[in-house]
């Protein structure tokens, strides 16, 4: 059986809390012989900076590289606000997303059937929707240069963001959209504004080569990126894998978020380069919600988003895909026998606090397994 090597780091807030039920499921993993993880804590955001006076140190950068993926909590809270702007919380979380080079993100919208109607959509728009936006996370308008506010002297102000991308950058991204949708149902949208931007022109001249040369066997369709918007909440259920550049991405993917309900449920991926050692890619899993300072330390968060975004690891970077299906079942078992986390709550159901409703998946888990 292979190891796996894991790298924990809770944060601060709710992070520690659903950190621990993330803690309580490999525990168990490992003493029943499904898996052999070999799991190191770490500190980043608030809690290093309270104890390094830095938001991640060196040493557990050097672990973060040298593990198998990184499984992230959250980070940021009020406590820090007067900190130094190189040592806030999130500068450990940009750091880590810098050095291991995550130029993929990858936010799953996933309808539970106990939550459609949850949803701001309609039961039967959102009722077994599993779609996958793949997000371009380090390059595009947020770092394109130049990037500047000019004052004109005529009372006037220039602002200038540049929207930049190179083929390189559009080919990664591409072929980790292919290669997610030959696991998944076998097709890929690509949204751009090819119509009044180069850089979309550049994005679907590339996306289209890639699929020539490599991945013809996948399906492949191009959408402007705002009748894709209009079609995401149209008929979302026509979308397997969307790649998207960063700024249509980020809204892209929250709106699809919504579709599901509340942000507790909401996992994330993040993915770099492959290795040339190890052949796979480097990774961070995270839940998208932040730390939470107004419920932290009261039991009442909502784990499954830290949870399912272990699953994305199992799946995505440890090839534990089977074990990765198991966990999504116990999650909506629990989930269809009416137990919710504050958060989710709706009449009929019963209210659990954040480690019995970690306790509940695991039950089902050893009950799949
Ligand atoms: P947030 O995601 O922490 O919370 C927004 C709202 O959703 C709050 O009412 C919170 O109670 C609720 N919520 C979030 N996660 C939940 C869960 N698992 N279960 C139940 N309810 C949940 O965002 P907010 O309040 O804007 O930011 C709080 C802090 O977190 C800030 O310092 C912010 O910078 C940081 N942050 C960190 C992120 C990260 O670590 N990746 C991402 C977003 C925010
Ligand atoms: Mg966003």
């Amino acid at each position: 059986m292979a190891t796996h090597k894991l790298l924990l780091l809770p944060g601060d807030g709710i992070g520690t809390e659903v950190m621990a039920e993330v803690k309580r499921l490999i525990d168990w993993l490992n003493s029943a012989g499904i898996a052999k993880f070999e799991t190191e804590d770490g500190l980043v955001g608030g809690a290093s900076y309270d104890a390094d006076k830095v938001a991640i140190t060196d040493a557990t950068m050097a672990k973060a590289h040298a593990s198998d993926a990184v499984i992230f909590g959250a980070v940021g809270g009020p406590k820090w606000d007067g900190v130094p702007y190189d040592a806030r919380p999130e500068a450990g979380l940009l750091r880590l997303r810098k050095d291991l080079g995550l130029f993929a993100n990858l936010r799953p919208a996933v309808c539970y059937p106990a939550l459609a109607d949850a949803s701001s959509l309609k039961r039967e728009v959102v009722e077994g929707l599993d779609i996958m936006i793949v997000r371009e996370l380090t390059g595009g308008v947020y770092f394109g240069e130049p990037k500047t506010i000019t004052d004109l002297g005529n009372g006037q102000k220039r602002a200038v963001d540049t929207q930049l991308y190179e083929t390189y950058e559009i080919d990664r991204i591409a072929r980790v959209a292919f290669d997610l949708a030959r696991k998944r149902r076998n097709k890929v949208t690509s949204m751009e504004k090819r119509n009044v931007m180069k850089t979309g022109l550049l994005w679907n001249e590339v996306v289209t080569a890639v699929h020539k040369a490599d991945y013809a066997d996948v399906a492949l369709e191009h959408q402007l990126a705002d009748s894709g918007g209009m079609n995401l909440v149209k008929w979302p259920k026509q979308f397997d894998v969307i790649v998207t550049d960063n700024l249509f991405g980020d809204i892209l993917s929250d709106i699809a978020a919504m579709l599901t309900g509340s942000l507790g449920m909401l996992p994330s991926a993040s993915l770099g380069a492959v290795d040339a050692k190890t052949g796979k890619r480097k990774s961070m899993y995270e839940p998208v919600h932040g730390s939470a300072p107004d419920i932290a330390g009261k039991g009442l968060a909502n784990p499954v988003a830290m949870l399912a975004s272990f699953g994305m690891a199992l799946r995505y970077s440890l090839d534990m895909g089977d074990l990765a299906d198991k966990l999504d079942q116990a999650i909506a078992a629990v989930l269809a026998k009416g137990l919710r986390t504050a958060d989710i709550k709706s009449e009929g159901t019963t209210v659990v606090s954040t480690s019995q409703m970690g306790e509940a998946i695991l039950k089902e888990m050893q009950a799949l397994l």
